[in-house]
Order: structure tokens, then C-alpha cells, then sequence
């Protein structure tokens, strides 16, 4: 399940009612699939060939169509990111800007872990929401933020996008925020 750190205080939210009730305090959507419903043999696994890829899609084929219908996505892909992932450095590195979009940022974790930086309320500040396999979050447009991976640098993630162009970054430069 998700965890939340509030970076001012250093304050942890975890337990699955009160991260999803600080997420909607914030205006994050936060849900949890079946984590187990993915063949066992891909919840370990990095590096996905386009028949895998298919396989996670199917396996959520209902929960994907679901928040599509309900949020009005109309496409959607796998992303795999680990150490094998070429030039995973700079990607990160471009990554860990933080941004805006005009349109939500919407992942499903389906292996590895993941975590978003979010600039939350006035009162709160930027807080982290640090994700594992089952976790879907949902960052709404135009809210500063940037997505990076944890320790293990391995990530899963189903991604939901109404129009690809939607989810161009706009840097979005802070003094607030520091790393
Ligand atoms: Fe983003």
C-alpha cells in the first residue's frame, strides 16, 4: 500500500484509509488493484517484451476499462523502467524536474515501487507518495510534481492518457521546493 511523507515535517501517513483520505484532501486520486492477479512470473520482471506487455494489459483489462470509463481515459500502454533500461540516468535526471500537464498523470504500479513528489496545500507543502505493485494514483492537471524510482529502481506501471499531447511537462520552476 501507498505511503505519504510530508516533507516540512517529516510526517508519515500509511495505512490504506488515511493515505487515500490525505490523497483526497490534496486532490489525488488514490486506488488499489490486485496486485496477485498478475502471473507470478511477471511480478518480478523488468524488462518486458510487447507479449508481456499485452499480458499485464490483459490481466487489467476490467480495472483499466473501468477507470477509463469513469475518468474518461482513451488510451493506454506499459512502461518498464530498471537498471537495464538504456541511459536510465538521464532519463531520471530529466524526470526529476518538477512540472505541470495540462492533462492528469495516471499510473497503475503492476511491479516494483515508484514515487511521486507533489506539491500538496499551502499548509502541507510538497509530500511524497511513495507507491508499490497494485497502487494507482492519479496526479490532477496542472499540479506541480515529478515521478521518480525508489531504491530498487525498478518499475511496472500501466499508464492512462486522454490524448498523448496532453501529457507534454511544463517546467514549472519553485523556490519553495528543495530537494
Ligand atoms: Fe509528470
Amino acid at each position: 500500500m501507498a505511503e505519504v511523507r510530508i516533507r516540512n515535517t517529516d510526517e508519515r501517513i500509511s495505512g490504506e484509509e488515511k493515505v487515500r483520505a490525505f490523497l483526497d484532501s490534496q486532490e489525488v486520486l488514490y486506488e488499489h488493484w490486485d496486485a496477485n492477479k498478475l502471473p507470478q512470473e511477471l511480478q518480478n520482471k523488468f524488462v518486458l517484451n510487447d507479449e508481456e506487455k499485452e499480458q499485464i494489459l490483459k490481466t487489467y483489462d476490467a480495472e483499466i476499462r473501468d477507470l477509463a470509463a469513469r475518468r474518461g481515459y482513451l488510451t493506454w500502454d506499459i512502461v518498464a523502467l530498471s537498471d537495464a533500461t538504456p541511459n536510465l540516468e538521464e532519463l531520471l535526471k530529466k524526470f526529476e524536474n518538477v512540472h505541470t500537464h495540462t492533462e492528469d498523470e495516471v499510473r497503475a504500479i503492476t511491479a516494483g515501487r515508484g514515487i511521486f513528489i507533489i506539491k500538496g496545500t499551502d499548509d502541507v507543502g510538497y509530500f511524497d507518495v511513495e507507491l508499490e505493485a497494485g497502487d494507482v494514483i492519479s496526479v490532477p492537471e496542472n499540479k506541480p510534481h515529478f515521478f521518480t524510482l525508489m531504491d530498487n529502481r525498478q518499475i511496472v506501471a500501466v499508464r492512462l492518457f486522454i490524448e498523448t499531447e496532453g501529457w507534454i511537462a511544463h517546467s514549472y520552476s519553485d523556490p519553495q521546493f528543495n530537494k
